[in-house]
């Protein structure tokens, strides 16, 4: 069954940018000159997504925003004959037809996910999390679409991460290989220093499958008082083969500030008017 649908958990207060996070929710930052969320909105369309759930929280309403039709904006631009801007601002308002649900308690992304389940249906969903952002072509939801066709199984985005860094990361554990895809034997999230079970770490893509929805309705806050998404999806491996999927792209971890940065440096590169000026400013440095 094809995979229509993605649920972007948005509800979190981003706590590690205080304090812009104050009044810009983390997911409005910008990289370059869009927002974080809008680069994973690009990629969801580009895998073939017509349904986006974002799960938000109170103070997030300028995400409806961004992603809304901006009449006397758009009015305006035409007058002045900005046609490119125009016609990319015509295209966001109509690309993307969002559906919002408020998250009412910080319960994690396990219960974010729980709450949009009732839009989704009998059917496979993929999950992203914004702040992991990831330059590649084709984008990582599209490799982890078609992956998902072929295996016919949840999967779950990989990387590998310096034995150093397995702590910030839910880690997988794998057993056979099949092409970039591993069939999972366990997983952890956030193991305590020097117990990873690999240095594999999850990244915030998913393709799910329906049969998750009564695991997510059932499972406990564990200590840090939120419902783990990990904790779901090792309930789930007892039932059906899940794969660890090592996507082929780079990845930005814009949660921290350093990634966050990086990914802006990253992306302003590539950029044609950017691209040479930051670069010889870079020289200077
Ligand atoms: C979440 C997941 C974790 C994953 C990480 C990737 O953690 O729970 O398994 O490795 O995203 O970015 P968070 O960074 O939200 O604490």
């Amino acid at each position: 069954m094809k995979v229509k649908t993605v649920v972007l958990p948005a509800a979190g207060l981003g706590t590690r940018f205080l304090p812009i996070t104050k009044s810009i929710p983390k997911e409005m930052l910008p990289v370059v000159d869009k927002p974080l969320i809008q680069y994973a909105i690009e990629e969801a369309l580009e895998a073939g997504i017509e349904k986006i759930i974002v799960i938000d929280s109170v103070g997030k309403s300028s995400i409806a925003d961004h992603f809304d039709i901006a009449p006397i904006l758009e009015k305006e631009l035409e007058e002045r004959g900005k046609t490119d801007f125009l016609e990319y601002e015509k295209r966001l308002g109509r690309m993307a037809n969002l559906a919002f649900i408020r998250q009412k308690q910080p319960l994690g992304v396990g219960h974010a996910i729980a709450i949009a389940l009732p839009l989704i249906g009998n059917e496979p969903f993929a999950v992203m999390f914004s702040d992991d952002i990831i330059s590649a072509e084709p984008m990582v939801l599209k490799q982890m679409v078609d992956e998902y066709e072929r295996l016919d199984s949840p999967i779950i985005a990989a990387m590998e991460v310096p034995n150093e860094m397995t702590h910030q990361y839910g880690i997988l554990e794998t057993g056979q290989e099949d092409g970039r895809s591993y069939k999972l034997t366990g997983m952890i999230e956030k193991p305590p220093k020097g117990k990873a079970p690999s240095n594999l770490a999850i990244i915030g893509r998913y393709i799910l499958t329906p049969d998750i929805a009564p695991i997510l309705q059932g499972i406990d806050k564990d200590h840090t008082g939120e419902i783990q998404l990990t904790t779901a999806l090792l309930e789930l491996m007892k039932k059906r083969n899940l794969y660890g999927y090592k996507f082929i792209g780079k990845r930005f971890d814009a949660g921290s500030k350093i990634g966050f940065l990086e990914a802006n440096i990253h992306y302003a590169l590539k950029r044609d008017e950017l691209g040479d000026k930051l670069r010889d400013y870079l020289k200077t440095i």
